[in-house]
């Protein structure tokens, strides 16, 4: 695929990373600076560059969004028309000091850019991992057993798309179901982030989802 990156620093520089070594084409756009974004693509050792937002969004198949909620506006400006675009967000809509979210409960971020680009296709993933533990889960992607990461949307043929990224770095794609499901899925990434920084275990952690069969889960009982 041709995957546009909005948003080059922790999550953007490191996905972007993952998925050229893992054979996309990508172009990283949008960072305070030019070299940068040449340095990212650099040493992303796979095909990669570094581009304005509306040549990272132009003709891709899909496009990464991973800015600051502050900065929003500003790169979908510069990024110009996204209709028909797959944008996965891994964007939280967090305030200024990073404290807490400015959109929950009746709402979540990736609902309210749905909102401010109707006509593109949002699917919100990868905000449920710290960007710490990216590497080393695709390092390890040839494992049995991966880590779950929760995504959702509306859109059918986009979440197919973001399952295929997300299967590529080497994640278990986990369907949480509709965008709406975001309103859920936004404040449980700050659980993890409040887990990895906070907690025991570090920035290093991951989750996997399980099954418990029913008949095990009544033995329990
Ligand atoms: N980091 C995580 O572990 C994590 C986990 C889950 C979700 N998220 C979410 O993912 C999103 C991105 O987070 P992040 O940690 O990757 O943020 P980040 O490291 O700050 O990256 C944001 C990018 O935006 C660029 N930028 C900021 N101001 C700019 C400006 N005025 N002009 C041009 N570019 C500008 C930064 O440039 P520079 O490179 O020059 O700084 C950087 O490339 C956020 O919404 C966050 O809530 C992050």
């Amino acid at each position: 695929m041709r995957i546009g990156i909005l948003g080059s620093g922790l999550m953007g520089g490191k996905l972007g990373t993952i998925f050229a070594r893992a054979g996309h084409q990508v172009v990283f756009s949008y960072a305070r600076s030019e070299q940068k974004l040449k340095k990212l693509a650099r040493d992303a050792k796979g095909n990669a560059r570094a581009g304005t937002p509306r040549e990272a969004a132009a003709d891709a198949d899909a496009v990464l969004l991973a800015v600051h909620w502050l900065r929003m506006e500003d790169v979908l400006d510069q990024a110009g028309d996204l209709s028909g675009k797959v944008i996965v967000s891994c964007s939280l809509p967090m305030n200024a000091g990073d404290t807490g979210l400015v959109v929950a409960h009746t709402s979540s971020g990736a609902e309210e850019l749905a909102k401010r680009i109707p006509k593109a296709r949002v699917v919100s993933a990868f905000n449920t991992v710290p960007s710490e533990v990216l590497f080393g889960v695709f390092e390890a992607r040839r494992r049995a057993t991966r880590p779950g990461l929760v995504y959702c949307g509306d859109d059918k043929s986009a979440k197919a798309v973001a399952a295929e990224l997300i299967q590529d770095v080497g994640f278990d794609p986990v369907d949480a179901g509709p965008l709406r499901i975001a309103r859920y899925t936004e404040p449980f990434a700050l659980l993890v982030a409040q887990l990895a920084y906070e907690g025991k275990g570090g920035p290093e952690l991951a989750y996997r989802f399980e099954r418990i069969p029913r008949a095990t889960l009544s033995r329990r009982l």
